[in-house]
């Protein structure tokens, strides 16, 4: 990456940092703004927790770090800064937020690029912020407030100040600021949407693609779907929270999904007061008119029909099966085709949502890995790549899976009300694409620090050491032969997984017995679990050393228990050779070899025929050329 390069010396500092910020925001654009999230309720799960995920499908420029923002107490008539939000590396520089990973010194793009952040405003500080981890987005904090994060399509779009707007607020730092200041779902709501309101927010880019946002919040208890987007200004926010029931399951993939809003109805709904006189004004609503919130502030699906749906239907067939959604539909937005939530089909536990973002319709005629669709190789992989020279000259679209190549990370949150705050809380964190990675348990209760092969990655940088490069490694190299590939992949996912599970368990009930939980015991845990994040790492960089001996060169070697050594030919499968025309290729020569068996049956068929020489003749020629055609 080469952001700064063209602008440097002869221009002032406060405009290389605003020309540098526009090229950061541009460069975000193409591929940010398309995450997957899911959420359930507590009466949804197998033990009684409340559980939401993301992925981060934002591509190659993405700021990776998993990071710990430590608890603070601030003096009366502190404020509280509000920085951009490029999402591209590095997202923040600067020692203010206290975290160590975003000191300029800790920072590996170029020098340019490694300047210290400045804000874009201020607004007031509380007395005592919490900690938490975040990644772009907050993520969860010490108290098991949880987000999820998926950018949507809105009617209105609106720029930061920082590009000449008049909005203060990205997603972004609304969830950092919801993690620092709320103990529960139900107020990291209201206070993200009330500082979008008062001080403005602005969308991913500034065009109705990735102008509004979604987030998935949870808590011990419960479990909110909230939906922001800017007001027709620019200088405030039109948003809605509605409560999952807690037996349900939700999916939102890059389009709102809260149908018919209901504030009165407190229990489960919160939103701003403005949105129907808003919505009347623009001529969106009448009065009268059911108040569908998707149909009037949706801007529907980007990308292509499908691009949302598809995933929301993919994800309850996993999910949900005995729903029997229809994979089709007429319009997403204006037909609504799935509901707000559907109750699952049995109780659901954070391994499920694993298998969602790892799925990519396999089995179903919208698989994107299977016998007989070209597009995936011989090998059946299901990545498909876009946006080069190619694209811009033949139109058309692939079918959008779950799980996806460009993904810079994926998580789970998990919040347990039948545990203290301290060991309740689970961040199932996941390093680059989900069908490569392994998912760790990291506990943002009772960790004190980030471990760095999280939190020191850069993807300008290649390191091996970085959980994020030791699973970017595995799965681009699965691409030489992907349906073997991923068996290997996943027979030790699903036991590393098993492990780190076990983990967990094996901590809160050794530590759940013990209160209060002092520094030293978070010490001793933070070591734990640290540990495994580092054995989960290194048995990855293993297993890539592993494949690249085991498929080399189109072989599949082996070395069997009495140390002998095997190289078979892997070959490719028929129906790729059908399809690629092998059939047609050089001819065989008549060489005088002795016939393959069938050929000598095929002679020998016709020597039991009556046959004149001629059709003798004829006869014995169809055997030869059946068998080397
Ligand atoms: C809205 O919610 C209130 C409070 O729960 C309820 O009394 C009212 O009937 C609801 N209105 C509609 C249209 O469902
Ligand atoms: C995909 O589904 C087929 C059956 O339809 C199954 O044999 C195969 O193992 C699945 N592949 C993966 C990677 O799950």
């Amino acid at each position: 990456m080469c952001v700064a390069c063209n602008h440097t010396l002869s221009t002032s500092g406060a405009l290389i940092r605003i020309m540098l910020l526009q090229l950061l925001f541009m460069m975000a654009l193409p591929f940010s703004k398309a995450c997957t999230t899911l959420i359930c309720g507590s009466k949804a799960t197998a033990d009684g927790s409340v559980i939401a995920s993301h992925s981060s499908d934002g591509g190659g420029t993405l700021d990776p770090r998993l990071v710990r923002v430590p608890a603070r107490d601030y003096p009366g008539g502190a404020k509280r800064a509000v920085y951009p939000s490029p999402e591209v590396y590095p997202r923040y520089v600067g020692e203010e937020r206290g975290v160590e990973e975003y000191f300029a010194s800790n920072c590996m793009a170029s020098e340019a690029q490694c300047r210290d952040t400045a804000a874009m405003g201020y607004i007031d500080q509380v007395p005592h912020t919490f900690s938490y981890f975040e990644c772009t987005y907050g993520i969860m904090n010490e108290h098991q407030v949880g987000i999820a994060e998926s950018t949507c399509s809105g009617v209105f779009v609106a720029k930061p100040i920082a590009l000449g707007g008049k909005a203060l607020f990205s997603v972004d730092t609304l969830s950092q600021i919801a993690l620092e200041r709320a103990t529960n779902a139900r107020d990291a709501v209201k206070i993200m949407g009330s500082l979008a309101e008062e001080y403005g927010f602005y969308g991913e880019s500034d065009n109705f693609e990735g102008g509004a946002e979604n987030l998935m919040v949870t808590d011990p208890t419960e479990g909110w779907v909230f939906h922001v987007l800017p007001d027709p200004t620019g200088t405030s926010a039109i948003w809605v929270a509605q409560r999952v029931p807690d037996d349900a399951v939700a999916v939102v993939a890059n389009m709102f999904i809260i149908r018919e809003v209901n504030l009165s109805d407190t229990a489960n709904f919160l939103g701003s007061a403005n949105m129907w006189d808003i919505a009347l004004a623009e001529g969106l609503w009448k009065e009268g008119e059911v108040k569908d919130f998707t149909k009037t502030f949706s801007d529907g699906e980007y990308a292509h029909k499908y691009y949302s749906g598809r995933r929301v239907w993919g994800a309850y067939r996993l999910l949900s099966p005995q729903m029997n959604l229809s994979p089709e539909y007429g319009n997403l937005k204006d037909d609504a085709p799935y509901p707000f939530s559907a109750p699952p089909g049995r109780l659901l536990t954070p391994e499920d949502f694993m298998v969602v973002h790892r799925d990519w319709y396999n089995g179903t005629e919208y698989s994107l890995s299977a016998d007989n669709v070209l597009a995936g190789g011989a090998f059946e992989t299901p990545d498909r790549y876009s946006g080069g020279e190619g694209e811009s000259q033949v139109s058309g679209n692939w079918e959008r899976p779950i799980a996806l190549f460009r993904t810079a990370s994926s998580f789970i949150v998990q919040s347990k009300s039948y545990l203290p705050n301290e060991l309740g809380g689970v961040i199932w964190w996941g390093s680059h694409a989900p069908h490569g990675t392994c998912y760790v348990p990291i506990m943002p209760g009772v960790m004190l620090i980030s471990p760095a092969c999280l939190s020191h990655v850069y993807q300008g940088i290649y390191d091996l050491t970085t959980s994020f490069w030791a699973h970017r490694s595995v799965l681009n190299f699965a691409q030489i032969k992907f349906s073997n590939i991923i068996q290997d992949i996943s027979a030790l996912q699903k036991s590393l997984e098993m492990a780190s599970q076990q983990l967990v368990f094996d901590i809160t009930s050794k530590y759940s017995q013990i209160s209060p939980i002092s520094d030293v015991i978070k010490d001793e845990i933070t070591d734990l679990l640290t540990k495994n994040v580092l054995e989960v790492r290194d048995a990855f960089v293993s297993l890539f050393y592993e494949l690249v001996y085991k498929y080399a060169d189109g072989y599949i070697n082996t070395v069997n228990e009495k140390g002998v050594f095997s190289s078979s030919s892997a070959g490719y499968p028929a129906w790729w050779l059908e399809a690629v025309g092998y059939s047609d290729g050089p001819p065989s020569v008549d060489d005088g070899k002795v016939p393959p068996v069938s050929v000598k049956k095929c002679v020998m068929g016709c020597m039991d025929r009556e046959l004149s020489d001629a059709e003798y003749r004829v006869c014995t020629k169809s055997c030869v050329h059946a068998v080397t055609k």
